[in-house]
């Protein structure tokens, strides 16, 4: 293939001395796992590495990409060439053409991570030869003759089993989903394909950025490699600079707002929406109730005003969350569930979190906000305050303390509490 041209079919592609891009190209997809878009289609890399005792394979393909896959591999090497099958993590778009690929290499063992075991009986379901499989760590090496293969540890990017191959001999690493994205060109290199910028970021933010320290833990590992080829699993071969893509996952794994509390305060956001100013009141007091806690800053913001995505960048960064919401029809408002499910695009588990709301006739939006926020599994150390209508002053009383009693989990000292089991709405106000 030329610097500018085109992969074709059946053709392996040479990316080094001896390595091969075996994948295959999916340009028609527009969305992938229901949850991205692709607007230019995706590939799925998969790639053989040959040393003179033998021929490894680093993953495979979607299922329906088979026939592709093997047309490259078979182009490549003979069956009984191939010694190891490497998969970098078991997603069932890099393993769909696995069973095949056992079935034709009978004597090629299977690497994969440890966490990687327990998941690979739900993915081949024909019985394997347990000799077969071989979990691997930072220690194993899988010598091809001239080719060694070592592995790093890099779980959840973005499976819990996720490992990257690195070949030292050519300063080259099989990253995985890590530094890929959904760009389908097949021009296949970076200095050959176009501006695939936008999908290098759009996949770290809605993959990888969810498991932000674990991608600050696996860049510690991969910045110090000399790295001279980095290949995907999905999207351009990064031949041109590869370095300044590690350097790029680092900004994007920063903070994307500076903490101006900079580490010295716990912050604490309060968000509501009110249709008659009722549970605007609410939300003033928790404000009001978080304030007097020292050590804690607090911010206040009405989603009827907002987008989403700022308001995720800032909960990112935050300690803890209370949503305010009346009650319509049974349920919480829009505005709040489109903040509460963009959610899963950050970490929010072990943050506090808190609910308040005022309602007409039954006030389910506190519970089912609650609900949500355990589900993100946040901590939830105290039953919110739902208030028919109009808020009294022992109500607001009540959303004050519940400001301040998460301001107090916040800095780690939390009142102890007195409930009169006699009073009603005892365990809700
Ligand atoms: Fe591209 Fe996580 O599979």
């Amino acid at each position: 293939m030329s610097r500018a041209g085109a992969v074709l079919p059946g053709e392996p592609v040479a990316i080094a001395p001896d390595v091969f891009w075996v994948g295959a190209l999916d340009p028609d997809l527009r969305q992938f796992d229901i949850i991205l878009r692709t607007a230019n289609g995706t590939s799925y890399n998969a790639y053989a590495v040959r040393g003179s005792e033998g021929v490894a394979v680093i993953d495979t393909v979607k299922a329906e990409f088979a026939e592709d896959f093997f047309a490259r591999l078979w182009s490549c090497c003979r069956p009984d060439e191939i010694r190891a099958i490497v998969l970098n993590h078991l997603e069932p778009d890099h393993t769909g053409a696995l069973p095949a690929l056992l079935k034709a290499a009978p004597q090629a063992s299977l690497y994969l991570s440890y966490p990687a075991l327990k998941m690979l009986k739900g993915l081949v379901k024909e019985s394997l030869d347990e000799a077969r499989i071989i979990p691997v760590d930072e220690d194993t090496r899988i010598d091809l003759g001239g080719r060694t293969l070592r592995f790093l540890h890099t779980p959840y990017l973005h499976w819990p089993d996720t490992q990257c191959t690195w070949v030292e001999e050519e300063g080259l690493l099989f990253s995985g989903d890590v530094f890929g994205c959904h760009f389908c060109d097949s021009r296949l290199f970076n200095d050959c394909v176009g501006d695939f910028r936008f999908s290098f970021d759009y996949y770290y933010q809605h993959i990888m950025r969810p498991f932000r320290e674990h991608v600050l833990t696996a860049l510690d590992l991969i910045e110090p490699l000399p790295l001279r080829l980095l290949a995907p699993a999905h999207g351009p071969i990064l031949r041109d600079a590869p370095t300044s893509y590690v350097r790029r996952y680092r900004q994007l794994a920063a903070p994307l707002l500076a903490n101006e509390a900079g580490g010295r305060e716990k912050t604490l956001l309060v968000f509501y929406i009110s249709a008659y100013g009722n549970t605007e009141r609410m939300a003033q007091a928790v404000r009001n109730g978080a304030e007097g806690v020292e050590g804690v800053r607090v911010s206040m913001y009405d989603l009827a005003g907002g987008d989403p995505g700022p308001f995720v960048d800032l909960i990112e960064e935050a300690d803890g969350l209370v949503f305010g919401s009346p009650t319509i029809n049974g349920d919480a408002v829009k505005p709040v569930w489109d903040l509460l499910s963009s959610l899963t695009l950050v970490k929010v588990k072990g943050k506090f979190g808190g609910a308040f709301g005022s309602y007409g006739w039954s006030g389910e939006a506190v519970g089912l906000v609650e609900d949500r926020l355990r589900g993100l599994k946040l901590r939830v150390p105290r039953p919110g305050v739902k208030v028919k209508l109009i808020p009294t002053d022992d109500e607001l009383e009540s959303c004050a303390a519940l400001g301040r009693e998460l301001a107090e989990h916040l800095v780690g000292r939390v009142a102890p509490r007195h409930i009169d089991f006699t009073a009603p709405n005892a365990l809700t106000a």
